[in-house]
């Protein structure tokens, strides 16, 4: 495991200038839209207390993202949602401003909406998300994968609809393709990473990913509030929109916010080293698909570079014991191989006396964790379950 404690940590209250990356009204409008949505309904925060124990902190809550909207990952709140906010925006352009969503979700629009194409590069999760929404709004969709995306994820975004194509290279490259692609063919980027130019969507997708910080926050209701909060990142949207949303929401708790990511590709903890945005070559894929990313997402960088306090990387080596170990909790929790990657990142760490000094975790410390996606790959993830 590598460790690296971040010296640019802000202490502050979350700034105007953050707020202008992500606030807490993003995070509002998208959960008053995203709840009014068929299938919507609020996912598990499991309460790990005998695994807490056994590690020796007080708590761990795991927020279970592998029921939602039947898709899956917690990505089904971003993707889809930029979406809508695409078509809306699209529509007003053409149509007028009188263009309202309700009208959308009516089908009002459904001709205008049916000549769209929506793109993404994607691991999977994300592009199911996206094919998701043009699916459920009515417009075309174009998705790029890389060489190493398993099938079974392939077939999830095909089974909605979505034309995938696959490249050879990885997905940095795939990226590239698609940005490439969609300014030849006139096609609408909805990435969920962010770079110069291009903040947009991502944003509103981020503001989608909070919905879950918004329903761990009714749910936690008397519960004590957790000291850390250990966050997997591939580009870092999603850590980005989670630690700013407790940093703007709750200033004074002093929560500890941790970055896991792959030692196949640690974008982020190499960006905190140089104290700038790093990209960073990805020679192996990860087993955590949805970690394999080599370049930070600019809105998420933003955010993390000011707002963690530790960055952390671990191996792929013990995931698939970590996923075996919530399968067998009771109750049983469905977790994939990115869903792992805060528990791991835990798990080790208080294997390891000095970081777990240095990021104050002890017997008092309640650890909010993150369990991203289910069984995105039904194949890969029985196959894991049922090795012994
Ligand atoms: C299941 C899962 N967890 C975590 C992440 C990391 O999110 P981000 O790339 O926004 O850092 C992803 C990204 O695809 C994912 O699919």
């Amino acid at each position: 495991m590598e460790h690296f404690h971040n010296p640019q940590k802000d202490t502050g209250h979350y700034s105007n200038d953050l707020r202008y990356v992500l606030s807490l009204q993003n995070t509002i409008s998208a959960f008053e839209e995203i709840k009014t949505w068929k299938g919507y309904s609020i996912t598990p925060l499991h309460s790990l207390d005998s695994l807490a124990s056994d590690i020796g902190i007080k708590n761990i809550y795991y927020k279970d993202e592998s029921s939602r909207f039947g898709l899956g990952s917690f990505k089904a709140l971003g993707g889809t949602y930029g979406v809508l906010k695409f078509i809306h925006h699209a529509l007003q352009k053409e149509v007028g401003d009188k263009v309202s969503v309700k009208d959308i979700h009516a089908g009002k629009y459904s001709e205008q909406i049916s000549k769209y194409t929506v793109t993404t590069a994607t691991d999977g999760n994300h592009g199911r998300s996206v094919a998701f929404g043009a699916m459920l709004f009515g417009c075309k969709c174009q998705i790029y994968i890389h060489s190493e995306v398993s099938a079974g994820r392939q077939k999830a975004m095909e089974n909605l609809e979505a034309n995938v194509t696959r490249i050879s290279g990885n997905y940095d490259e795939s990226l590239r393709i698609c940005i490439d692609a969609a300014e030849k063919n006139n096609w609408h980027v909805i990435s969920d990473t962010s770079y110069e130019g291009y903040t947009k969507y991502p944003r509103y997708i981020m503001a989608g990913y909070n919905v879950m910080a918004e329903e761990i926050v009714s749910q936690l209701n008397n519960l004590p509030f957790p000291t850390h909060v250990f966050l997997q990142g591939g580009v870092g949207s999603f850590p980005g929109a989670i630690c700013g949303y407790f940093w703007e929401k709750f200033p004074n708790n002093n929560i500890k916010f941790i970055v896991v990511e792959s030692e196949h590709a640690p974008c982020l903890i190499r960006s905190a080293q140089n104290n700038q945005m790093t990209s960073v070559d990805i020679k192996k894929e990860t087993m955590m698909a949805g970690l394999s990313c080599g370049e930070p997402s600019l809105l998420g960088w933003t955010i993390l570079s000011k707002g963690v306090d530790d960055f952390i990387t671990i191996s792929d080596a013990s995931i698939p014991e970590s996923m075996r170990l919530l399968a067998k909790n009771r109750p049983s929790i469905e977790a994939g191989e990115s869903s792992v990657a805060g528990l791991e990142g835990l798990m080790q760490t208080m294997n390891n006396k000095k970081v777990a000094e240095k990021m104050s975790l002890d017997s008092n410390s309640i650890v909010l964790l993150f369990g991203t996606e289910g069984a995105t790959d039904p194949e890969i993830y029985d196959e894991i379950i049922n090795t012994t």
